[in-house]
């Protein structure tokens, strides 16, 4: 079970301007912690900010900054240091995804993408993990995707880049327990945020079916951190998806995905 009590503690969310990230807020804010909230579009923030001020008794502090740039991470500690601000709780929440083929998609992009769902995370983890390691104190919350249990044809890059997420967040979760620190991975499924809006994928009746609101997959996200699982999987649709990939052949999952990821 968690060791860190949320009265005065500060929790960072990443990506916290739509989507879970700003429902991960809420659930933090009503648990009585104090919130970083960061992500490119200032004005959301500030809006969610003043709101979540207004409903709870916690303090927040807005940082707008892109973390797809090179030094971001960095940056952001930096103005928390300065800030006096240690941070007790990492919601590592922030990406996109692009939807198509590989060689279709702008390379700019995927590069964009890479350094957002990659480079920026593992940077963050890296520099918030060393200062809770110190104070034997503290949680951290990696958002991957269901795409990060095989490859998938039409989200190549990105389920890619959520694979090395739930790699890296299992084994950080070993690695850093005996410190007095959690690691939790969540994989959600098709969930309604503005995610499909940005990657392109339009709807399917598929998608349609197992698509989940927001809210419960940030509780159920937030309720294995806190009790310190490595790995969770919202939705039994979902969890039966995941597990569907430890009995069947990677020829037959990989087109399987192709044809359930086919553009319409
Ligand atoms: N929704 C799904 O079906 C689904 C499924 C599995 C996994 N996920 C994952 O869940 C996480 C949250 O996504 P969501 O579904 O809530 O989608 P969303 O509504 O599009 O939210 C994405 C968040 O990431 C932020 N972000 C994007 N680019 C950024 C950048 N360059 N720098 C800083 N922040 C940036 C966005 O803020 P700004 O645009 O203001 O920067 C926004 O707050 C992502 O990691 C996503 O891959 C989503």
């Amino acid at each position: 079970m968690t060791n860190v009590k949320a009265a005065h503690s500060w929790a960072l969310v990443t990506g916290a301007s739509s989507g879970l990230g700003v429902d991960f807020a809420h659930e933090l804010a009503a648990g009585g912690h104090n919130l970083v909230l960061t992500a490119r579009r200032a004005e959301r923030l500030h809006e969610l900010a003043t709101e979540i001020e207004a409903r709870y008794p916690v303090q927040t502090k807005v940082i707008a900054l892109d973390l797809s740039l090179p030094g971001a991470a960095a940056e952001l500690k930096q103005q928390l240091d300065q800030a006096s601000i240690v941070i007790d709780v990492l919601i590592n929440n922030a990406g996109f995804g692009i939807f198509g083929e590989f060689i279709e998609q702008s390379l700019a992009r995927v590069q964009a993408m890479l350094q957002l769902n990659i480079a920026a995370l593992t940077e963050l983890t890296h520099l918030f993990a060393t200062g809770m390691v110190a104070r034997r104190r503290g949680q951290i919350l990696l958002v991957a995707s269901v795409v990060a249990f095989q490859a998938s044809p039409n989200y190549a890059a990105y389920a890619a880049s959520k694979a090395y997420v739930l790699s890296l967040g299992e084994a950080l979760h070993e690695e850093l327990r005996p410190h007095g620190v959690t690691v939790t991975v969540l994989s959600p499924g098709a969930t309604a945020t503005e995610f499909f809006d940005v990657s392109g994928q339009q709807s399917s009746p598929m998608k349609r079916a197992f698509m989940m609101p927001s809210r419960p997959v940030v509780q159920i996200g937030l309720a294995a951190m806190r009790h310190g699982r490595a790995s969770v999987v919202p939705g039994w649709k979902n969890t039966l998806m995941t597990w569907s990939t430890r009995l069947l052949p990677r020829i037959v999952l990989r087109k399987m995905a192709h044809w359930v990821l086919r553009k319409e």
